[in-house]
């Protein structure tokens, strides 16, 4: 059976779903997008994800003619129509179809995509066992902390990953890692977490936030700055953060083990407090 996908105002069967050759998000990328993951039918953090999605479109200027309450609602609409229990809900704006040209087109419609993507996130495996990551240059554009759809070098940095027997590339740029391909980066060291700080770099990943908004009183110590590899190779623990991923153990690290080599005490912890609050649809509010 197919899935039933959001197009321009319309639930439609996927494979009737069609947009323009000429749409600017297939021509120049002129987009933006958000993941949003859904648990026991349950959307998990979905207003801070339209709270990213605002600030993102208004980065670029695109005018978003949905309010968040139109938003949730069709993310609502769409766990109904394709009786989503867990997955996640792929959201898309893109500046609309007109004739190649590179300014922003005049009285264009913005063309909004959202499909469900059904999948295990509670009894992934890979939470079992922990992945595995490789490092790699950064090659993306200046502003990453809009979630642009221009994701043409996580895709090769991904592969390269694919390729080593990787689940994610962590992205390195002036000696530091970034944030990996598609999650956030984050190590343990000496029980204290170490994720860098918000800037025009990365992305406001909202997990990242989620867990913060409970560590501190589940006892944690956070240390908000950056990391270089040789640093994070040393650490105790590493692990990702992302609306699909929720947190991730690394157990390896360009084929080096971290810690011991198996998902650690903490990340797994937090995987738990997490899900806990995902459950109640996040820790965000
Ligand atoms: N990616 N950093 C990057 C570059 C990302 O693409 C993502 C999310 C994150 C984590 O953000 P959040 O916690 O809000 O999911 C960090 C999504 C899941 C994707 O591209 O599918």
């Amino acid at each position: 059976m197919s899935r039933i996908v959001y197009l321009n105002g319309a639930y439609v069967p996927e494979e009737q779903a069609k947009i323009s050759i000429f749409d600017r998000g297939f021509i120049f990328g002129d987009g933006v997008y958000e993941a949003t993951s859904v648990i026991d039918r349950t959307l998990i953090d979905v207003r801070a994800h339209l709270a990213r999605l605002e600030r993102s479109c208004a980065e670029i200027s695109l005018s978003l003619p949905w309010s968040s309450a139109d938003l949730i609602e069709i993310h609502h609409e769409l766990i109904r129509r394709n009786n989503l229990n867990e997955g996640s809900i792929y959201l898309q704006v893109t500046r609309g179809a007109a004739d190649r040209e590179f300014p922003f087109p005049k009285q264009v419609k913005p063309t909004l995509v959202l499909f469900t993507q059904a999948r295990s996130l509670l009894d992934s495996p890979a939470a079992k066992t922990g992945i595995k990551v490789v490092s790699a240059p950064d090659l993306r554009w200046a502003r990453r902390d809009i979630k642009s759809v221009n994701l043409l070098a996580s895709v090769l940095a991904k592969q390269l990953a694919a390729e080593k027997g990787a689940q994610e590339a962590w992205m390195l740029e002036d000696d530091v890692i970034t944030e990996g391909g598609s999650s956030t980066a984050w190590i343990v060291k000496n029980r204290t977490l170490i994720s860098r700080p918000l800037s025009e770099k990365v992305l406001p990943g909202i997990t990242r936030a989620s867990v913060l908004a409970f560590i501190a009183e589940s006892g944690f110590a956070f240390d908000q700055r950056t990391f270089t590899l040789t640093e994070a190779l040393a650490a105790d623990e590493a692990f990702i953060t992302s609306a699909t991923n929720l947190v991730m153990p690394v157990v390896s690290i360009d084929g080096r083990m971290i810690g011991k080599g198996v998902p650690g005490t903490t990340a797994v912890r937090l995987r738990e407090l997490y899900i806990g609050f995902a459950r109640k649809g996040g820790a965000l509010g």
